[in-house]
């Protein structure tokens, strides 16, 4: 059975990640999109928000599967019997930082590949952070995620945040 990791912070979710998840599921029997559970990095939404919000935009995905870790990823890796981690790149801004993590990952564990996905062209410039400082000041995020993300970022930014119409 061909199976990989679609590891991320997914706080919350975009409509990038959702690109790569579509680029990626048809190579694989299982796709597990794994959100890093660091309460340490204070995440805008907690870990049952961010696996519902995933699960939602996934539905159309049947061999797509959310999970939740802590701890080193080659770690879930090993307990579950994946063998290729998918990241998404943008630019090569994160083409640096994700050589970085894939050659740390292969030294810790070296039965690891890690696949590096081009984003398509519309979401190149689209990420969390982005999309939370966009509707932090107000801004229409609905192009960017999911209508049930941008609810919920209307919700956290007091209506701030246009909501998906
Ligand atoms: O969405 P992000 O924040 O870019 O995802 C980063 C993530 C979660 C994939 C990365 O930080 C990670 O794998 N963290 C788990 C801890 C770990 O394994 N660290 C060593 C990686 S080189």
């Amino acid at each position: 059975m061909r199976k990989a990791v679609y590891p991320g912070t997914f706080d919350p979710i975009t409509l990038g990640h959702v690109d790569v998840i579509a680029q990626v599921a048809p190579l694989f029997d299982e796709l597990v999109v794994a959100v890093l559970h660091n309460p340490s990095k204070r995440p805008w939404f907690d870990l049952d928000e961010r696996l519902d919000m995933i699960r939602e935009a996934v539905l159309p995905y049947p061999h797509v599967r959310v999970d939740a870790f802590s701890g080193l990823l080659v770690d879930y890796c090993r307990s579950s019997g994946i063998l290729c981690v998918v990241r998404g790149v943008r630019n090569h801004v994160d083409l640096q930082n994700e050589m970085a993590m894939a050659q740390m990952n292969r030294a810790l564990c070296e039965d690891l590949v890690t696949l590096f996905v081009p984003t398509s062209p519309e979401w190149s410039f689209v990420s969390s952070s982005l999309v939370k400082d966009v509707a932090m000041h107000g801004g229409d995020v609905s192009r960017f995620v999911t209508p049930r993300v941008a609810d919920a970022l209307a919700e956290r930014t007091g209506g701030l945040a246009k909501r998906h119409v």
